[in-house]
């Protein structure tokens, strides 16, 4: 059986319409599933929506409908995003579903049995949207340190022992030490654990809009202890419940990556391995942190208004040009500046001219010169050609590498690096001008070029769906020959087969509309 990859995003919270930050981490993680599967793994992409908690309840109050009608309605707009965005996710899930619930509730009564969860009393601030208790130390100007307002809760809570669980995270950071990257978040979590950790409030009784607290009706269970769940409730876990499945929690479970913003990193690399540990249920293999975008360096936000649509982004610009350029622009990890000038610059830069010139360009010539059929590789290739082909073979393994580590404008770094160098292949070697000299020379370059090309296009593929099938169409790629097993060099492009004429892939982008 094939290795298994699972690999989640955060399940965004409804109280809002999807933006670019939401469109930016499910992206990165379709590019991973995409490229896993095409790289023979068994793969299970996860994303969904967070529907408890306070912010919720308190935006379907605004909007004048019962919360589970609220829910529906804009959890439906995550969904449709996935399907316009092209995300490949296997599974969507919400957290009001039954089999969420059920999870929750086992989750709970383990850490209750065994002792990690008591009833109390909490006193102290909470942010709404943050979702997240706060105290007197760490407000400032009365503020939550994320700025978002904060006020003074004073109820019964069930607590969560994280106290007892310093000493366990920190040997467990020291013995894994990929489990978050980038490096440096990594370290901002090991010194928030070495400064101590309180005991958490897991419960709240001043509202109802959540999970039911097993046994105490009073309370609904804390917005993240649920929403974290649902990374276990999708593998069919309680593996007893109604919705269990026990060899599908077996092959998945522990997950090998959950893709988070820099903003939810505590709750995944701190709070999410002590629930874990404390239910005795495997730890996630890692945990990777991304940056923020800005729109031209304000912050993205609802009070401002700027908010970025990616269904807009998508409409104009081109899906596949804006998944290029999100994954491509900022390293990922590092903030991102999101302005137009710098989208058009990659989409009429490495789109238009380098990639999409260098394939039309390629593709015409053996369309004229060839009489529209893929010509054959040369038995006995130049210095040239062997170079460009061998870089062409190497992109893999370098791609892999770089994938591996979540390094996305790295891994597209790579690929550009041998289309340039294609280019200037094509300008040395001018096919055109050996037309009239050497045909024979000419079909034997242009067969190199259209390889290179197959191989890029392939690596393209996650993250240019729709475009990289669009090359592969036109030089006449069979669909079963378009995983990674037939790049770096064990396979090479069929010669003999007709090909279109063919159509440029990706349009200039000019602003006048
Ligand atoms: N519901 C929680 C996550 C629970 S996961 C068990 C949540 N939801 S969210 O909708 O507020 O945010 C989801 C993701 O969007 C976060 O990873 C966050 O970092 C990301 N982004 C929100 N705004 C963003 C930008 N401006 N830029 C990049 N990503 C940002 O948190």
């Amino acid at each position: 059986m094939s290795k298994t990859y699972y690999i989640t995003t955060p399940i965004y919270y409804v109280n809002d319409k999807p933006h670019i930050g939401h469109a930016y981490t499910t992206l990165a993680c379709d590019v991973l599933a995409r490229f896993k599967r095409l790289d023979g793994y068994d793969v299970m992409f996860l994303t969904g929506t967070d529907e408890h908690g306070q912010k919720v309840e308190k935006a379907a109050e605004v909007a004048g409908v019962s919360p589970q009608a609220f829910t529906d309605q804009v959890s439906q707009n995550f969904r449709d995003l996935t399907a316009k965005l092209n995300f490949s996710n296997d599974d969507f899930i919400r957290t009001t579903e039954d089999r969420h619930k059920a999870a929750c509730q086992k989750i709970w009564s383990i850490l209750r049995e065994s002792g990690h969860i008591t009833l109390g009393k909490y006193e102290g601030w909470y942010s709404v949207r943050d979702e997240a208790f706060y105290t007197e130390t760490e407000l400032l100007d009365g503020k939550a340190p994320t700025g978002a307002p904060v006020e003074w809760v004073e109820e019964p809570s069930y607590f969560f022992n994280l106290s007892a669980w310093q000493d366990k995270l920190l040997k467990f950071y020291e013995e894994n030490p990929d489990f978050v990257g980038p490096e440096s978040r990594f370290n901002e979590v090991k010194s928030f654990v070495k400064g101590g950790l309180r005991d958490l409030s897991v419960s709240r009784a001043s509202f109802k809009w959540g999970v039911p607290v097993p046994g105490d009706d009073a309370h609904v269970m804390y917005v993240w202890l649920d929403a974290l769940t649902n990374y276990v409730t999708a593998t069919g876990w309680p593996v007893d419940g109604a919705a269990g499945d026990a060899e599908k929690h077996a092959r998945l479970w522990p997950a090998d990556l959950h893709v988070v913003g820099k903003d939810i990193l505590r709750f995944h690399a701190v709070y999410w391995p002590a629930f874990l540990m404390a239910a005795g249920l495997p730890l996630p293999r890692r945990v990777f942190a991304h940056g923020w975008w800005t729109n031209e360096g304000h912050k993205i936000s609802k009070s401002l208004g700027n908010a970025i649509d990616p269904n807009h982004l998508a409409d104009i610009y081109g899906l596949d040009q804006t998944r290029y350029f999100l994954m491509r622009e900022v390293p990922f990890g590092n903030d991102g500046i999101f302005s137009v000038p710098a989208l058009a610059q990659r989409i009429n830069g490495d789109l238009a001219n380098d990639l999409g010139n260098l394939s039309q360009r390629v593709l015409s010539m053996i369309f004229k010169n060839c009489d529209a059929v893929m010509p054959a590789l040369p038995a006995s290739p130049s210095a040239d050609d062997t170079a460009l082909l061998a870089s062409a073979d190497e992109l893999l393994a370098l791609v892999r590498q770089h994938i591996d580590q979540q390094a996305f404008h790295e891994a597209l770094r790579k690929i550009w690096q041998v289309i340039s160098r294609a280019n200037r292949y094509v300008d040395t070697v001018a096919p055109w001008a050996l037309k009239k000299t050497d045909p024979v020379r000419m079909s034997e370059v242009l067969a190199v070029l259209a390889e290179t090309i197959r191989q890029v296009a392939i690596l393209a593929q996650p993250v240019m769906p729709d475009s990289a099938a669009k090359i592969l169409d036109q030089l006449g790629v069979a669909a079963d020959q378009r995983d990674f097993s037939v790049l770096d060099g064990k396979t090479r492009l069929a010669s003999g087969q007709a090909i279109a004429k063919p159509e440029p892939v990706f349009p200039r982008f000019t602003d006048e509309g």
